[in-house]
């Protein structure tokens, strides 16, 4: 056994982070660590991992010319222009649904991204990513490579936003296929993943011969402690609420 220490501010940094109207993006969204989506596209920037797992999506559908992405990482000022110019145009109602509260968007993690069938007239606020095509199979395949729909239809009071069936948000395998089996969205996920406090009982998800172990670290202190088994491969995400997500890959099941 090892001893891992995080520091409490970790908890707003990782893949699982919950960022929404009641809990805003805490972490450093620097430039350093996002990269452009694609070479057409260099104004659109996301989370470097992302972008290269999302170009593997892309490619394996061969959909490069087919699927365009509209936004990617939104700076404060940004999301603040985005809002303001949304309130001039369709009101206090619309705003509300469509566009998330400057802090207090996703896309400002740089993990979430809108995407639109490419053709000409895209809607930038509600671009058109329908469920035939090109775009159906992207969807199908979406969890696979780590991606969830953010904003389901009939789960608007939880997501606090209406559905938005062009935002994709990477939250890391295997989350994402859960989320897809179980219908979770990103609240209800942490709010099961609670459930299962480290080192007393997990959420357990076979895959092929690995067996992932998933429970939540409460992050009490100031510097978190927790035991983990020697060559054991494990992830860490904080919940940007009060603690941590480990997921531990055992080989073996
Ligand atoms: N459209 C999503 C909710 C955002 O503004 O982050
Ligand atoms: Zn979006």
């Amino acid at each position: 056994m090892k001893t891992i220490s995080f520091v409490r501010n970790m908890i707003y940094t990782g893949d699982l982070i919950l960022v929404n109207r009641d809990y805003p993006y805490r972490g450093e969204s620097s430039y350093k660590a996002l990269m452009p989506i694609d070479s057409v596209n260099v104004k659109v920037l996301l989370a470097r991992h992302v972008v290269s797992i999302y170009n593997n999506l892309i490619n394996k559908l061969k959909a490069q010319n087919r699927i365009t992405v509209v936004s990617g990482w939104r700076s404060q000022k940004e999301q603040e222009e985005i809002f303001n110019e949304s309130l001039m145009k369709h009101g206090k109602n619309f705003t509300s649904k469509y566009v998330a509260l400057p802090g207090h968007s996703e896309h400002q993690t740089g993990l979430a991204l809108d995407l639109a069938l490419n053709q000409p007239d895209i809607d930038f606020l509600r671009p058109c990513f329908p469920n035939t095509g090109v775009c159906a199979s992207f969807r199908k395949k979406a969890d696979r490579f780590g991606f969830i729909e953010r904003y389901p239809e009939g789960k608007e009071d939880i997501t606090g936003i209406a559905y938005e069936p062009w935002h994709f948000r990477y939250v890391g395998f295997p989350h994402s296929i859960i989320m897809k089996q179980t219908g979770d969205t990103l609240e209800e996920y942490h709010a099961r993943i609670r459930q299962y406090l480290y080192g007393r009982s997990f959420l357990k998800y076979d895959f092929g011969s690995f067996r992932t172990e998933i429970s939540y670290l409460p992050a009490d202190k100031e510097v978190v402690r927790f035991l983990m088994d020697e060559d054991t491969p494990y992830t860490v995400s904080g919940n940007n609420m009060d603690g941590f997500v480990i997921t531990v890959w055992r080989a073996g099941r």
